[in-house]
């Protein structure tokens, strides 16, 4: 008898559908992943990579931190991002928040919590840059939202000047970085409108992603 049973429970069931579903399933993920998607996401509970865009084991390379954060110095991240466009060779990479964001919404508030301040600061970073539109908007709800929206542009933005991507892009590699955030109130997706498929691109999708006259997310 192990402990936490329940979930080793659950993993045998899962497994054996997934098998039922598809015989040799897994035989076929053990010779090689192929994933054409690399997902930067928030570490919340909430927020499944896989579950959300319908993809199976294998689809999506997945990196998750809390408040879907990129350092230029954080080696885990950049290793994640070097090792799926120049070994896997994905073909996008998806930066991706979420809306009741408890990191975005400790950075607001410049809470307290320990160790977990010092990373959240790249989000006060964030609200510092864009603090005059935000300050525009009326109540705090709006303020959150407006700055997990361009937490996710920033990040993405990080992304596309990393020297992997910049790289890749000048191989002529097929890259696109892409700036989506998830309601988990409705479980919907939405595209911020960044997208940069080249070194050129990435200016003019910054700029108008963070356009305060940007009509509202759908
Ligand atoms: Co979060």
């Amino acid at each position: 008898m192990t402990t936490l049973q329940d979930l080793f429970d659950n993993n045998r069931r899962w497994a054996g559908a997934m098998e039922a579903r598809d015989p040799g399933f897994f035989r076929r993920l053990e010779i090689q992943q192929a994933p054409q998607y690399l997902w930067i996401g928030c570490s919340d509970s909430r927020v499944p990579a896989n579950d959300i865009v319908g993809l199976m084991p294998g689809e999506l390379f997945v990196h998750r931190n809390v408040a879907n954060i990129v350092v230029h110095t954080d080696l885990n991240c950049l290793s994640v991002i070097q090792y799926a466009v120049e070994v896997l060779r994905v073909r996008h990479v998806i930066v991706c928040g979420h809306y009741g964001c408890g990191g975005v919404e400790a950075a607001f508030e410049r809470r307290k919590l320990g160790t977990i301040d010092n990373w959240l600061r790249q989000v006060q970073e964030v609200h510092a840059r864009h603090a005059a539109a935000l300050d525009r908007l009326g109540s705090k709800q709006e303020r959150l939202r407006r700055l997990s929206e361009l937490n996710v542009i920033e990040q993405a933005r990080r992304v596309c000047e990393t020297t992997v991507v910049q790289e890749a892009w000048s191989r002529g590699q097929s890259l696109s970085v892409h700036g989506w955030i998830y309601a988990v109130s409705d479980g919907h997706l939405r595209d911020l409108g960044f997208e940069s498929a080249c070194a050129e691109q990435t200016a003019a999708a910054y700029l108008s992603s963070v356009a305060p006259a940007r009509p509202p997310a759908k």
